[in-house]
């Protein structure tokens, strides 16, 4: 493919994701769509998430262009491998995805917002981590169990969100389904995660 055509991938996601922040209250709410965008080349990096992701029925299925826009940036991605080197058991390296469509590996860098694609496949924990950036999941497709210090755990689905203030240790599983959400960063930008010190919740 071409570079043109895999601009043309971005213009598309990006076009998808404002769209999608500029229809959904918390989103918008969240944090203002970012007037700074920068476009940049990421040099793809395919992990086995990608092919999960891209082969992964309840993602496939998925109606909501944000969804499909996301989809068909895969293969281009700069496919994260942020906990690779850590205490986390191999299963979770190979199956656990995240790449990033606004921010550092991303299509596009902002002073402003970063924005994620998180990928799980069925039956994968997230173990507990934390980051001092806030965040907001939009789910997207499937369902997970979100887990956050201070509050009651809570299974969001499709249209649900998950707000992770700063510093606050959260963590995610699925179980039956996959899930897929797109997920935004605000303030402390270009901080990554880092696992909670023991991880218990
Ligand atoms: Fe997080």
């Amino acid at each position: 493919m071409t570079g043109t055509a895999t601009r043309a991938h971005w213009d598309t996601l990006l076009d998808a994701a404002r769209n999608a922040h500029a229809a959904h209250a918390k989103l918008s709410g969240f944090c203002t769509f970012p007037d700074d965008l920068t476009p940049a080349q990421p040099a793809p990096n395919r992990i086995g998430a990608a092919g999960l992701m891209e082969s992964d029925p309840v993602v496939r299925s998925c109606t909501h262009p944000l969804a499909q826009a996301l989809l068909g940036g895969s293969p281009h991605a700069q496919w994260r491998e942020t906990y690779k080197g850590t205490d986390i058991a191999q299963d979770f390296l190979d199956r656990f995805g995240c790449y990033c469509l606004i921010g550092t590996g991303g299509a596009f860098t902002s002073r402003q917002m970063g924005a994620f694609v998180v990928y799980m496949p069925p039956g994968l924990h997230y173990p507990c981590h934390q980051h001092p950036a806030e965040e907001m999941y939009y789910i997207l497709a499937g369902e997970a169990g979100f887990t956050r210090e201070g509050e009651a755990p809570e299974t969001l689905g499709a249209g649900d969100v998950s707000f992770h203030a700063s510093g606050q240790p959260h963590a995610t599983a699925t179980h039956d389904l996959p899930v897929l959400a797109y997920v935004l960063w605000r303030n402390h930008l270009g901080t990554p995660p880092v696992w909670t010190p023991g991880q218990g919740l």
